[in-house]
């Protein structure tokens, strides 16, 4: 048998790691959900979602993984029995469903990035001057209804899905380990950037007051919505409920602290998001759109180019923000690649490469129904994030807390020592009180999706059948 990979260096597990957590789901999905949200009182209850059962559930994640050395299905099924590949499976099946509307946006972001090679931001968007006064939106609204579907959509979703089987066919250290270096500290840089020059727009404390007071009334009022959305976006960001960290964790040694990991990722991958939301939201309230939750898909896309379109340098600064951020979504991407093809791999003894080619095949055409009509996205967001995401953290807590908790806390306690009272805590947290939360969430989630399917869903078929 051939010797298992592993991570080349002792930072290469973080790294990827973080390139998984740090992706879309900072850049592009937080602003607008937390716009539809209703701003902070969002904020606050996706935060309290991160710390609270975020991190518990990373590490039960994290020892999964580590403890089989196994993919995701092969893990489940060696501490919880036979009958849990089903909930493998469904990890998988997770990973298909998030990579192939994932691509469609990331391909976005690679065409705005392509966009500025053939002029400045603003003139591209002086460009859609016409069309922009006759809808009466903003132009980079028009731009981003025109570039979002169709055939650009489609080239770029090729595109970005054939840059990805190939990262993930060359393996782990060669691929996803050199793929992340470099990333997020220039996501950072950059975001911390913006944030400071949005300080100077006009209308930036509206939109920091948005951003940062959080009304309890709103939290109460409309706290059945809220929870899935957030609870979608806490494991989606995360890249947790469907076995990116157990397959990650499979290739790491018994020496690292996971704790301490665990808090660099979530901790680097909420600075990052929050970063985001106190750069776009100044930048839609400066730019008279002060209902940010109207913004939906393209809310990141309609103000970043706004703000490139104006300020000194903001070519630059474009070329530079759509650049690093299609790299994000590719050290992510390869995550969610990685997770279907250790499967195919490890379980039924398929080569590297035929197994990242083949799942990214089927992922890819799943995804093109996205570059059609932006419903497909609803309807692949909605089913990954409401439904599958809750349930996979759902069944892991189950198993960690109590199929296997002695397992679980030994597992923990190796790159640490001995944890005492602390381990327990832990497991206690994620049998109950979390699990009871997941229970509830997962409901509310099921209850809105099928509100989808039966409301905007029918509505749409029927218009367009
Ligand atoms: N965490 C990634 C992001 O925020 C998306 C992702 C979800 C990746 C689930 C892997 C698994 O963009």
């Amino acid at each position: 048998m051939v010797q298992r990979e592993t991570w080349a260096t002792r930072t290469g597990f973080i790294l990827a790691a973080v390139g998984s957590a740090v992706g879309l789901g900072n850049i592009w999905r937080f602003p607008f959900v937390t716009g539809e949200g209703g701003g902070a009182a969002f904020l606050l209850v996706y935060l309290l979602f991160v710390a609270l059962i975020g991190f518990p559930a990373i590490l039960a994640e994290f020892v999964v993984g580590r403890k089989t050395e196994r993919n995701p299905v092969g893990a489940l099924m060696e501490l919880g029995g036979s009958a849990w590949k089903y909930v493998g499976g469904v990890f998988v099946l997770t990973g298909f469903v998030i990579l192939s509307f994932y691509s469609v946006v990331a391909g976005w972001f690679i065409r705005y990035f392509l966009e500025g090679f053939r002029g400045s931001y603003g003139s591209l968007l002086a460009g859609y001057e016409g069309a922009a006064a006759e809808a009466e939106l903003p132009e980079a609204a028009v731009m981003f209804g025109d570039v979002s579907t169709g055939l650009d959509a489609f080239v770029f979703h090729t595109l970005f899905m054939a840059v990805t089987i190939g990262v993930v066919a060359l393996g782990i250290r060669r691929g996803i380990e050199l793929a992340v270096k470099v990333m997020v500290p220039a996501i950072i840089v950059l975001l911390v950037g913006m944030a400071i020059w949005v300080a100077t727009l006009p209308e930036a404390s509206a939109g920091y007051s948005y951003y940062l007071s959080p009304e309890f009334g709103v939290i109460a009022d409309n706290w059945a919505t809220l929870l899935p959305a957030a609870a979608g976006q806490a494991f989606f960001t995360l890249s947790l409920g469907m076995g990116v960290m157990i397959t990650y964790a499979s290739y790491l040694g018994e020496d690292r602290n996971l704790t301490r990991d665990g808090t660099a990722i979530i901790g680097f991958d909420t600075g990052i998001a929050f970063l985001t939301g106190l750069v776009v939201f100044p930048v839609f309230f400066s730019a008279g759109m002060t209902e940010p939750g109207d913004g939906g898909p393209g809310a990141i896309f309609v103000s970043m180019t706004e703000a490139f379109a104006t300020i000194g340098g903001g070519h630059v600064l474009g070329l530079l923000f759509f650049g690093t951020v299609s790299i994000a979504a590719l050290s992510s991407a390869i995550s969610l690649l990685e997770v279907v093809t250790a499967y195919v791999i490890d379980e039924k003894g398929v080569d590297r490469w035929k197994a990242a080619l083949g799942m990214g095949g089927i992922i890819y055409l799943l995804g093109v129904p996205v570059t059609y009509d932006l419903i497909f996205l609803d309807l692949l967001d909605g089913f990954a994030d409401g439904i599958l995401l809750v349930f996979g953290a759902l069944m892991l807590v189950i198993l960690v807390g109590w199929i296997a908790p002695k397992v679980a806390v030994e597992e923990l306690e190796k790159g640490i020592g001995n944890l005492g009272g602390l381990g327990q805590a832990w497991i206690w947290a994620i049998r109950v009180p979390i699990l009871l939360v997941l229970v509830i969430t997962l409901y509310l989630g099921v209850e809105g999706y099928v509100g989808f399917l039966t409301g905007d869903f029918a509505d749409w078929i029927s218009a367009n059948l």
